[in-house]
């Protein structure tokens, strides 16, 4: 089976990419040149998917038979104050992806946000809950599902959410660092999601795609592959939660957590109050659930800690 990744040199992307290489064939688009050290007999191709005609004839010389689309404007604030670049990368990017999947016939696994939600409905939200983003970001990754499920006719929109893990910076690698140094951390208490180990989800996604080799006909319209579907570590949790974790894991003194709210930090984009996931979907479809937010936590700063 040949894979393509976008944005392979991102936070999900990376990771996904290191599990993916040598159990398939696997190609990687970045949007900028080929990064040093990039083993020269895999491929890679920089490619803007705002612009459709390289995009286009990459695809059509790879002709992959599984797509998984991580790359997108993931700066919440940067998505606020230019919606429009927003919109032309994350929705506009989407379709023309999914449109050019359809012309080689390929599975399109387009991955998106929790933050299609916003407020509590009392209960993990479930695929087939209203979305309702309360920002710009939210907003165009919105569409960009839209987009998906509408040009392509193999595709599967796989929410995840507070993703980290060791390729980019994010909250829990941030916190680890400065709690190791026995500095301060301001953590938002006015936001619940389901925060989620980059090396989980990934092997997630492996399950998915093993899933399809096994039986392509499940990623036609009506299949189980098809439609939208969550992918998260078990739990929620908000910021606080997650750093009094780290903060023991690492030994940290204790009074280096500084309670705040995103309304006090006064960012651009709102962000929502509330967008755990519920994937009971994805458990029963392949047996499997992602271990614990806070065991994943755990394992991510044991792994990171390990020489
Ligand atoms: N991070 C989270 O907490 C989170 C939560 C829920 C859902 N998600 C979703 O999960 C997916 C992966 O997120 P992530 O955190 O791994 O993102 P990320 O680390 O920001 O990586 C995104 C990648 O997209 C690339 N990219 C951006 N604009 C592009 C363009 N015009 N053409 C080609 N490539 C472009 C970036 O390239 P450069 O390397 O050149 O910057 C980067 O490598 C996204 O769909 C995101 O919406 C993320």
């Amino acid at each position: 089976m040949r894979v393509l990744i976008t944005g392979v040199r991102g936070l999900l992307g990376t990771e996904l990419f290191r599990q993916l290489q040598g159990r398939v064939e696997t190609i990687g688009w970045g949007r900028s040149r080929r990064p040093e050290g990039w083993n020269p007999s895999v491929v890679y191709e920089s490619v803007d998917i705002t612009e459709g005609e390289p995009a286009r004839s990459a695809l059509e010389r790879w002709r992959p038979q599984v797509v998984v689309h991580t790359a997108a404007m993931t700066d919440v604030d940067a998505c606020e104050t230019d919606p429009s670049l927003a919109w032309k990368v994350n929705a506009d990017g989407t379709r023309r992806l999914a449109e050019i999947c359809n012309s080689v016939d390929a599975f399109l696994i387009s991955v998106s946000t929790d933050y299609v939600f916003g407020e509590s409905i009392g209960r993990p939200y479930r695929e087939e809950d209203s979305p309702d983003p309360v920002n710009k970001y939210g907003q165009s990754k919105l569409e960009a599902e839209r987009c998906a499920l509408e040009a392509a006719r193999r595709v599967l929109v796989l929410r995840v959410s507070g993703l980290f893990g060791p390729a980019r910076s994010n909250f829990v690698l941030g916190a680890m660092r400065r709690l190791r140094e026995g500095q301060t951390v301001p953590v938002v208490t006015d936001q619940v999601n389901s925060p989620s180990y980059t090396v989980d989800l990934a092997e997630g996604i492996c399950r998915l795609m093993d899933r399809f080799a096994a039986d392509p006909l499940s990623a036609e319209p009506g299949g189980v592959l098809h439609g939208i579907l969550h992918l998260a570590n078990s739990g929620e949790a908000n910021r606080l939660e997650v750093a009094e974790v780290i903060a023991e894991a690492v030994g940290a003194p204790k009074g280096l957590l500084q309670r705040t709210t995103w309304k006090q930090l006064g960012r651009p984009a709102q962000r929502p109050e509330y967008t755990a996931l519920d994937c009971s979907r994805f458990e029963r479809l392949t047996g499997s659930r992602l271990r614990t937010w806070q065991e994943a936590v755990r394992g991510f700063i044991q792994r990171e800690s390990t020489p």
